[in-house]
């Protein structure tokens, strides 16, 4: 298992592209399954879990090819998608335990061959994660659905739908955190091939949903609403193939901003989806930090450069994780590190998976002062964090502990790496780009001599 080891203290500056966003790409290939015509997405992040995703959809009869970028530095590369056979509908558990977005293979299976089975992914180390929403809401389309051994069995009755098709329906996606990405993203997506409209109501408003259905509509689909909590879907009878551009990862971005805020930086993104980082660009600012974009550029393809004032004068702030357009849970973990050196007491409630903690615990190991009360953190500020050996729990704890160690005095030695590779692209070599000391290193290579042992 590959680990980091990070020299902190420097400074970051320099200028970096945005990659294509994961979470929007890992639906987009699914939906690939909608159709018997060829699909290209560009702008894909070369990650473990897109690496994944494709392995899954080959499975399912669906060919996945990938076309790397000529330029390391663009976006991303291309994804050639053709489902050509669509007689293998078992999306097996030794596929979907290593990620949980294999679960948006099930609405487009379901819609187009009318039946998919899909094991029911477990829980992960952000929570408990459950997809009852996302079954609810193919119910109400019509959909028979069972377990079976730890499989979802889901069908649409022959008896009385037209050509084997769900049927459209008024469904409702609200859960006790609000709405749900995945599920927003399976029911719609289900809906393009149904018999008649669906209305979604409490649909996940996430940049990402925005780009699907702008992907589904490419591809012949009436989708409306898209972005609002209530998506409108006029069913029609056969999807074509498209070509799309993924957009950019605001979560990447997002984490590039903090790496910029917690070394005192200077970084300019290119590529950079600041419409979808409201809530991210409002607490920066009030902590301090400057940040300039050109407003006549696209809002979510833009050029934005992110100053950050010395290190030790970054203002303390509240912050609650909320469904989009509020502040993405996603970036909880970054701010959390960044906000463990401002100058004063921050508080962060997280509200859309009330453990996704994981990071705190660790981050304690390097000096900061951390006080948890069930989904709420108050952090208080130190002077500085000292570099420890630490461990990656999930992908966005692991960049909060990269966040830390560079800006921590002495080496951190970040392991598990594995995790951050599912979704950041060569982190490790962008942060290098932008000054950072960082070293990957792989199990083989020697472990660090521990320093004072036997005193
Ligand atoms: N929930 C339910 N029942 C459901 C579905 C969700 O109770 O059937 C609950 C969840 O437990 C959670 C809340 O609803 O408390 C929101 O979960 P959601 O379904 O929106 O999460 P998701 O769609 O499974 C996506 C992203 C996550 C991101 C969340 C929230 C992808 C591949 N994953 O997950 O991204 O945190 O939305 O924005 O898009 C990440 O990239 O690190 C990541 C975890």
């Amino acid at each position: 298992m590959d680990r980091f080891d990070i020299n902190g203290g420097r400074r970051l500056a320099g200028r970096l592209t945005v990659k294509g966003s994961k979470n929007a790409a890992l639906p987009m290939l699914a939906a690939a399954l909608l159709t018997d015509q060829p699909v290209t997405l560009t702008d894909v992040p070369e990650l473990a879990d897109i690496a994944n995703m494709r392995r899954l959809l080959t499975e399912l009869g669906c060919e996945a090819q990938a076309v790397p970028a000529a330029d390391p530095e663009s976006p991303g590369g291309a994804v050639r998608l053709h489902a050509r056979d669509q007689s293998r509908c078992h999306a097996r558990y030794d596929i979907v335990r290593t990620m949980r977005a294999s679960v948006c293979v099930l609405g487009p299976m379901l819609a187009l061959r009318g039946q998919a089975r899909v094991s029911l992914p477990g829980g992960c180390a952000i929570g408990e994660r459950p997809v009852d929403i996302h079954l609810r809401g193919l119910a109400a389309l019509g959909a028979d659905i069972v377990l079976d051994q730890g499989d979802i069995v889901a069908r649409v009755p022959r008896a009385h739908q037209k050509r084997g098709r769900l049927r459209g329906a008024r469904v409702f996606l609200g859960g006790p955190f609000g709405s749900t990405v995945l599920g927003t993203a399976n029911v719609m997506s289900a809906a393009t091939l149904a018999e008649g409209t669906t209305v979604i109501e409490s649909a996940a408003c996430e940049p990402e949903i925005v780009d699907l259905a702008n992907l589904l509509n490419a591809m012949g689909a009436r989708v409306s609403g898209q972005g609002s909590p209530r998506i409108v879907v006029q069913g029609v009878a056969e999807l074509g193939g498209a070509d799309h551009r993924v957009i950019p990862d605001r979560i990447e971005a997002g984490t590039y901003m903090c790496a910029a805020a917690i070394t005192g930086g200077d970084v300019t993104l290119d590529n950079c989806p600041v419409d979808a980082l409201m809530a991210l660009a409002d607490r920066l600012q009030e902590m301090g930090l400057t940040l300039r974009f050109d407003p006549g550029q696209d809002a979510m393809r833009t050029s934005c450069r992110v100053t950050a004032p010395a290190p030790g004068s970054l203002r303390p702030v509240e912050v609650a994780t909320q469904p989009h357009p509020g502040f993405p849970t996603d970036l909880q973990a970054q701010l959390l590190a960044v906000l463990c050196l401002a100058d004063g007491n921050s508080v962060i409630t997280e509200r859309i998976f009330t453990e996704r903690f994981l990071h705190v615990a660790e981050l304690s190991r390097m000096g900061a002062r951390l006080y948890r009360q069930g989904p709420t953190v108050i952090v208080s500020g130190v002077r500085e964090l000292v570099g420890a050996p630490v461990m990656a729990s999930d992908l966005r704890a692991s960049a909060c502990l990269v966040l830390a160690g560079l800006a921590a005095r002495g080496t951190t030695t970040v392991n598990r790496v594995y995790h951050l590779d599912r979704g950041y692209e060569r982190m490790e070599q962008r942060l290098i780009s932008l000054g950072a000391d960082v070293t990957r290193l792989s199990a083989k290579d020697p472990e660090p001599a521990p320093q004072n042992a036997g005193q």
